[in-house]
């Protein structure tokens, strides 16, 4: 079947902020033959190529140039399995928290702290998505992805993605360069669970199953965190910044009630206590604010522009800059 590009398309269905934007060209794609089709219409017109999954990280300031794919891609094939584990390969284009409550009905644990985050699978080794203790790195064996340039479909083991909080290759050396196909996890058959954080600790006075921690972890997302379609947002807007002890020290000085944890290289702060103290909850501007209930998070219940968005966004960093010293690192891709 001939593809179905649509011409001046309006974007705001498909970012979770939901910005008003248009991409010049739009298409859907549900097969590997269909992401190549699109790519070689794109090539035949020399147009530039965005990939969208479920859009939960990617906000607009200007109209899309090109031609953006929606990457629909789906289907979960068991690869292989002993006693106590089982290997998945996932098409990128299935939903995270779907997937994710599969594994846990199936009985394949690992993922269960990951519950509720938005979009799609092929986006969360993007940035290593990660949440109460656990990161997405640790149940993934490969990502495999296609070469816009040489077509190739190619893959590249855990190590080689070179993970981080909240960091990739598909972040960096690869970034527009590839597509994201499938991800293959291996996840375990046994109920190991991790309630090291403590918020989640707290839920559980005996030791909880999987499944009542992929419970616990969506009561608690859902109780502080908005739900885009509800109240339009990006999830955490900037990452939690790592300092060093000498200043972590002169900062734990200067604000006794600085939220930190020891990380590898440092101190990691809670952008969202330093937001919140710098008194960014009480402020709005042009109909963009932080949520309530968590300040890290950016909401645009008004549906304002891309630039209203990241206008307030810088407004925030340059703030925080000021008062801490720290630069906070916006995570969503801005176009
Ligand atoms: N805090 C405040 N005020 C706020 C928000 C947070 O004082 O408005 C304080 C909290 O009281 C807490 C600390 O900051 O002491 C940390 O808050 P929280 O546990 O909510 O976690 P976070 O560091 O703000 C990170 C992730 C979240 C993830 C949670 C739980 C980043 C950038 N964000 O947030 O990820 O769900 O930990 O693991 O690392 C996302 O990426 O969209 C996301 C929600």
């Amino acid at each position: 079947m001939p593809l179905q590009i649509k011409e001046q398309a309006s974007l705001q269905p498909f970012n979770s902020m939901a910005v008003s934007a248009k991409a010049m060209f739009l298409v859907t794609v549900s097969s590997q033959e269909e992401l190549t089709q699109a790519l070689d219409y794109a090539q035949s017109r020399q147009l530039s190529c965005l990939v969208l999954g479920g859009g939960s990280n990617t906000i607009f300031e200007n109209d899309y140039d090109g031609l953006v794919i929606l990457n629909r891609l789906i289907g979960i094939d068991l690869i292989s399995q002993d006693s106590n584990s089982v290997t998945l390969k996932v098409a990128a284009g299935e939903n995270w928290h779907e997937f994710v409550r599969h594994s846990i009905e199936q009985s394949w644990f690992g993922l269960e702290n990951l519950a509720l985050i938005p979009g799609l699978v092929g986006a969360a080794p993007m940035q290593n998505i990660g949440a109460y203790g656990v990161e997405v790195k640790d149940a993934i064996v490969s990502v495999s992805f296609i070469d816009i340039a040489s077509r190739e479909i190619k893959s590249l083991t855990n190590a080689e993605c070179a993970f981080a909080y909240r960091e990739s290759i598909f972040k960096r050396k690869l970034a527009g360069k590839v597509i994201i196909t499938s991800v293959t996890f291996q996840l375990s058959k046994q109920a190991k669970v991790n309630i090291s954080y403590p918020v989640l600790a707290n839920c559980f006075e005996h030791q909880p199953t999987p499944a009542q921690v992929f419970d616990a972890v969506s009561k608690i997302r859902s109780a502080k965190l908005p739900l885009p379609k509800e109240v339009p947002n990006t999830g955490s807007f900037f990452k939690n910044p790592v300092i060093d002890q000498r200043q972590h020290d002169a900062l734990k000085t200067q604000y006794p009630d600085l939220v930190s944890y020891p990380a590898k290289q440092g101190f990691k702060l809670a952008a969202g206590w330093m937001i919140e103290k710098a008194d960014w909850k009480h402020k709005n501007l042009n109909g963009v604010s932080v949520y309530k209930l968590q300040a890290l998070v950016i909401v645009n219940p008004e549906k304002k522009t891309g630039t209203d968005v990241v206008s307030f966004a810088k407004a925030i960093q340059q703030d925080i800059e000021i008062k801490f010293g720290v630069l906070l690192e916006i995570e969503p891709r801005i176009y």
